[in-house]
């Protein structure tokens, strides 16, 4: 047997080996509404069983829709997030954390300042840090502090990236928090959000595919055509850092969760 990854245990910090290879579950919708839903239930069904869960929590157009549903759930008092703990995925650098492209905007508009979780309990990398490797051990620290994840919200990069988290190609899978630069790919998608696309950064400090992999439970939403091919990638392509997304099937208990577009290149769909 081949070890894979070593996880650190979720409470005693101690190594434990991976050895085997998992079958994600895979959902396909016929509508990306339904995405949002799904994933909404998720987060709120974990939250209703475990208050104080940790989660963490992605960014980008994805996941939009699932964060209007988690507001109006708050607002209609079906779940209180005072107790969580909120660990985003990633954050540019450098940026100014209010730039209207930084994630940490991203945060505060679609979730952070419209429900009840304290901002104490909300981490997302400092996008203006001056040293971005002591940042990236700072947020590392992080996840020791927290006790470990709970429930991860994963989107996946666009076109051949296959990225997690921004792990892009070439991403170990024992790779921890830590600076990286940006696909070309990734660039030109997402320097789309930036009111002068020139101005998105060369990197970014993210979570590592080790410290996703550590999450007790994983789902990755993926809608339309701009994903199919990395979500074929992870799910049927060889397992390696050429399509880190590939990793989560050394995870026991992940769930791809797709719209029909993003389906559309699976043998098996
Ligand atoms: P998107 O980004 O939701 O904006 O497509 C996802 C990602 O790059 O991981």
């Amino acid at each position: 047997m081949v070890t894979f990854y070593k996880e650190r245990d979720r409470v005693g910090l101690e190594t434990r080996e991976k050895t085997s290879v998992c079958k994600p579950d895979i959902i396909v919708f016929d509508q990306p509404e339904q995405i949002d839903q799904y994933a909404a239930d998720r987060v709120i069904n974990q939250i209703q069983k475990k208050p104080n869960s940790v989660l963490t929590l992605p960014t980008g157009s994805t996941p939009e829709g699932m964060y209007k549903k988690l507001v109006d759930a708050y607002r209609q008092r079906k779940v209180s997030f005072k107790d969580a703990t909120v660990i985003n995925l990633d954050e540019y650098w450098p940026l100014d954390p209010n730039h209207p492209a930084s994630y940490s905007t991203y945060m505060k508009k679609n979730f952070i300042d419209l429900v009840d979780i304290p901002l104490e309990k909300w981490h997302i990398p400092n996008s203006r840090a001056p040293d971005r490797n002591q940042e990236a051990a700072r947020f590392e620290r992080l996840f020791e502090e927290a006790g470990g994840v709970d429930l991860a919200v994963l989107g996946i990069g666009p076109g051949t990236t296959c990225h997690i988290g921004f792990n892009e190609r070439g991403s170990a899978v024992n790779s921890r928090v830590r600076y990286v630069s940006l696909d070309p790919q990734t660039a030109m998608e997402n320097s789309k959000k930036f009111p002068n696309p020139e101005d998105i950064p060369a990197g970014t400090i993210t979570q590592g595919v080790a410290n996703i992999l550590e999450a007790e439970k994983i789902i990755l939403l993926a809608k339309g055509v701009i994903k199919a091919k990395g979500v074929h990638l992870a799910l049927e392509g060889p397992i390696g850092s050429d399509a880190p997304a590939s990793f989560l099937r050394y995870h026991p208990n992940t769930t791809f969760v797709l719209d029909a577009d993003a389906a559309s290149k699976l043998k098996s769909s």
